[in-house]
């Protein structure tokens, strides 16, 4: 099992450049099957998940070549529909090559994404998006068998803006007959980054980020190249990070607009922030205040992958800080965790209470999650002492090399 050492209580010291958006890579990677050539994915970052990604694609039959951050996939020699159930279970974010596989080839038979890491992840959106546009699909034993012959386009209405259903749902749809609409769509930034790609090649769609996005499908065109959005929920993580540490750190190559939600969370703890146009630099002097309650709620609100880390970075912060989860079950997963760094953290169903502590101690903890994970470094930056952070693999899921990040910035960290 791999353990990330954090020492803490020392502050952070330098410049960061955000690694490319996991959440966009891999909806990305899936659009590439629906290619006619080959595409060049650039600013790919270094991840697991990413691995998993190019896993799938090489098990379908797609030829794949890495070259430092850009990946290239050719997509014409794919002679596969299925994903295995060992690659569906290592990432849940495998099912977005559903709409895909079934666009290209009319068929896709996968598993249901395994575990249950932040509480039930139905799937349920993805499917009736499917079937609007005329997939048939059969549940049996654990097993998603899809078929459409020819998918047809329609109203895809779905209930909550689930960023994975409207990513299955513009795929799929880009290969239907006619038009798609997708009424009530997710808007995150990821969103409008797979439209800009699907448009690369030859899709005409538009309207992400607004409250209906339109798609019009046409047969494969040639490749594209692409680069990736910057992650937002890194750089969040990174501000939250300065925020437990102090210290000054500037991120560069990223979207300040993207998670300027949590950019006012944390001058709210009372760090001092400079946005520029695609940097953000934060000096951090302790002591922080609590905070007003900070609630997570899709695009463009507080989003939920920024609250462990956030409530990391409040767990000094002098006074009670209240979360409210609204979109996962189980995001407090790291709290017991937390608390044996000596925080003070009381959770009752959808809410966490934070009672600001004046120190953390360096502890042996557990992560359960990627962003549960990345919150114990966060408050391990902030405690005296050395952390071990046990199941460290979960924050390689999101994180490229955060050991070597962390020390660029002047911490004492390392994996093993
Ligand atoms: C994506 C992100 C994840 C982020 C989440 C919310 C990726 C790879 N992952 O996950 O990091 O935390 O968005 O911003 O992009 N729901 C249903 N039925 C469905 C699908 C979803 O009820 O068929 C519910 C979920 O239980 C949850 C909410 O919708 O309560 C949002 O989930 P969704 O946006 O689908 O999250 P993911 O796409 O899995």
């Amino acid at each position: 099992m791999k353990i990330l050492s954090v020492e803490g209580g020392r502050p952070l010291e330098g410049s960061i450049r955000v690694q490319g958006s996991k959440n966009s890579v891999l909806p990305i990677m899936a659009a590439s099957l629906l290619a006619g050539g080959e595409t060049v994915i650039r600013n790919c970052p270094d991840l697991s998940d990413v691995d998993v990604s190019v896993r799938i694609l090489r098990h379908l039959g797609c030829a794949v070549r890495r070259e430092g951050g850009a990946i290239a996939v050719d997509p014409r020699g794919m002679d596969r529909s299925d994903i295995p159930d060992c690659l569906m279970r290592e990432m849940r974010s495998s099912v977005v090559f559903m709409g895909a596989i079934l666009a290209r080839t009319g068929f896709a038979r996968l598993s249901y994404p395994g575990g249950c890491e932040l509480g039930p992840r139905p799937i349920d959106l993805h499917l009736s998006a499917l079937r609007e546009l005329g997939a048939e699909i059969d549940e049996t034993g654990g097993r998603i068998i899809c078929r459409a012959a020819r998918l047809k386009g329609g109203m895809v209405r779905l209930a909550t803006p689930s960023v994975g259903a409207t990513e299955n749902a513009m795929l799929a749809a880009s290969r239907a007959e006619g038009e798609t609409l997708i009424f009530n769509p997710a808007r995150e930034p990821e969103i409008a980054d797979l439209q800009d790609f699907l448009r690369k090649l030859g899709t005409d769609v538009s309207g992400a980020g607004g409250p209906v996005i339109s798609v019009r499908g046409g047969g494969p065109t040639g490749g594209a190249e692409h680069t990736v959005i910057p992650d937002r929920i890194v750089a969040a993580t990174w501000l939250c990070a300065a925020c437990s540490a102090g210290g000054r750190v500037e991120l560069t190559g990223c979207i300040p607009e993207h998670f300027e939600s949590v950019t006012e969370a944390v001058e709210a703890l009372g760090a001092e922030v400079k946005r520029g146009a695609d940097s953000v630099s934060v000096r951090v002097k302790r002591p922080l205040r609590a905070i007003r309650p900070v609630s997570t709620a899709p695009y463009p609100g507080f989003p939920t992958d920024a609250q462990p880390p956030l409530m990391a970075a409040a767990l000094r912060a002098a006074g009670t800080t209240v979360f409210v989860e609204n979109i996962f079950e189980n995001r407090y997963g790291c709290v017991e965790e937390l608390k044996r760094m000596g925080a003070d953290v009381r959770v009752s169903g959808r809410t966490a209470i934070v009672c600001g502590v004046p120190s953390l101690h360096g502890a042996s903890v557990r992560a359960t999650d990627l962003r549960g994970g990345a919150a114990l470094a966060v408050a391990a930056l902030g405690a005296e002492g050395m952390s071990e952070i046990h199941g460290a693999a979960h924050i390689l899921r999101g994180y490229e090399r955060p050991d070597e990040a962390l020390k660029l910035l002047g911490a004492n960290a390392f994996l093993s």
